[in-house]
């Protein structure tokens, strides 16, 4: 836990803004990180604000720069990630703070990418800029985790979504699950799905439900729609299939088109795997720019992504519903441990009343590393 220095407690609002804004681009800068920017002057006024909005747009500093005109000489800029000083799809930010002639930059956290990781920091401190770093960095690297776990990884960050009744049941024993959950809670789990870079499925819930799986207009660019099956046992008319609403891929292994005489369907393009890892699964989906996934499968692919550590937390509505039946829909299927110490614990992050549900949050500290 780095301390602040008590006469750096004055950033840390601004460093809040700063915070607020990043997440502005939440679901549309990935591979890139979320990052806010203010500049002030040297009374220390605000001048001007900037977020990162998506990749290939101005970075953060850059817009607030662009809003603070020629005034921030002698002022400071804050801003909740170390500047970048490599020329990637825009110049180093680096090169634009020197120009400014700020005196000061105020940073939350460090930048994993290895292109920049500290060098964005010592190239301002060479030029003799004062640099204030950690200043709400608990807060940044929660806010940028998703980004950092891929940068350290090579695998986005997974979160895995299910409803369930009371009970403990995703469906009914005959495979029936439309709605557990209210519409209120599925409206959430709608900006969930902006939030995120794809939206993972198994075949057996695109057999049973037949699922649209777009952020219903909220995202700006709707999230990759995966579906992963190791058979190719799928319709050929589907939802997912029609693409002029969002992009999707049929995941598989080459095993399966081998055995497999499938009539792919025109709208969808192809991932093929090795074997049908999930791990296999999110390094291909990596190398297509996400920093997070949002699993939405049901109980059988749940436990292959849990139990391959390809999930790091978890969204769980919980409806006061009364489902019944022998042991069946539960949420992890085949993943059962045998003694308390194996069972994984978790943090729980949120708790939130939607409409009659309840919705909890929770991080998987241990695939966290
Ligand atoms: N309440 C909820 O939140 C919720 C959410 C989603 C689904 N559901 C319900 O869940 C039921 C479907 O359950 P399900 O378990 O069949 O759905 P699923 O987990 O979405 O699909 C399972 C399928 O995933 C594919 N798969 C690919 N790689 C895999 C791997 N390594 N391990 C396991 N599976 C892999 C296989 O497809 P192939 O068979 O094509 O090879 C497998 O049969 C439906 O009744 C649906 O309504 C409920
Ligand atoms: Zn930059």
């Amino acid at each position: 836990m780095n301390k602040i220095n008590s006469k750096n407690l004055i950033w840390v609002p601004w460093m809040r803004r700063a915070l607020q804004l990043a997440s502005l681009g939440e679901g549309e800068t990935s591979p890139n990180p979320l990052v806010g920017a203010v500049v002030l002057d040297k009374e220390g006024h605000i001048l001007g604000e900037g977020f990162h909005s998506r990749a290939g747009s101005p970075h953060a500093e850059i817009e607030a720069f662009a809003q603070a005109g020629n005034n921030a000489k002698g002022g400071t800029l804050i801003v909740t990630l170390e500047p970048c000083c490599h020329h990637g799809l825009t110049p180093p930010c680096t090169e634009a703070i020197l120009k400014s002639q700020v005196q000061r930059v105020v940073v939350a956290s460090n930048d994993p990418d290895k292109r920049v990781a500290g060098k964005g920091i010592s190239t301002l401190k060479k030029a003799g800029l004062e640099v204030i770093n950690g200043i709400l960095k608990k807060e940044a690297d929660y806010q940028n985790r998703a980004f950092r776990f891929r940068v350290k990884t090579g695998r986005p960050w997974g979160v895995l979504k299910w409803a369930m009744s009371l009970d403990g049941r995703t469906s009914l024993s005959n495979g029936e699950s439309k709605w557990i959950s209210s519409s209120k809670a599925r409206e959430y789990v709608h900006q969930m799905r902006a939030n995120s870079d794809a939206v993972i499925v198994g075949g057996g819930t695109v057999r049973m439900d037949d699922p649209l799986l777009t952020s219903r207009g909220i995202a700006n660019s709707e999230p990759l729609r995966v579906v992963f099956t190791k058979s190719l046992n799928l319709p050929q008319q589907a939802k997912l299939w029609d693409t002029s609403v969002a992009s999707t891929f049929i995941a598989y292994s080459s095993i399966a088109e081998r055995n497999h005489l499938y009539q792919f369907p025109d709208g969808p393009k192809r991932i093929v795997l090795n074997k049908s890892e999930p791990i296999e699964l999110l390094e291909a989906l990596a190398l297509k720019g996400c920093n997070r996934v949002l699993w939405e499968c049901g109980p059988r692919l749940s436990s292959a992504a849990i139990s391959s550590g390809c999930v790091q937390e978890l969204a769980v509505v919980i409806s006061p519903k009364l489902l019944g039946g022998e042991p069946f829909g539960t949420p992890l299927a085949s993943l059962g441990f045998k003694s308390m110490e194996e069972v994984l614990l978790l943090n729980q992050v949120l708790l939130k009343r939607i409409d009659q549900d309840w919705l909890m949050q929770m991080c998987i500290p241990q695939f966290q590393d």
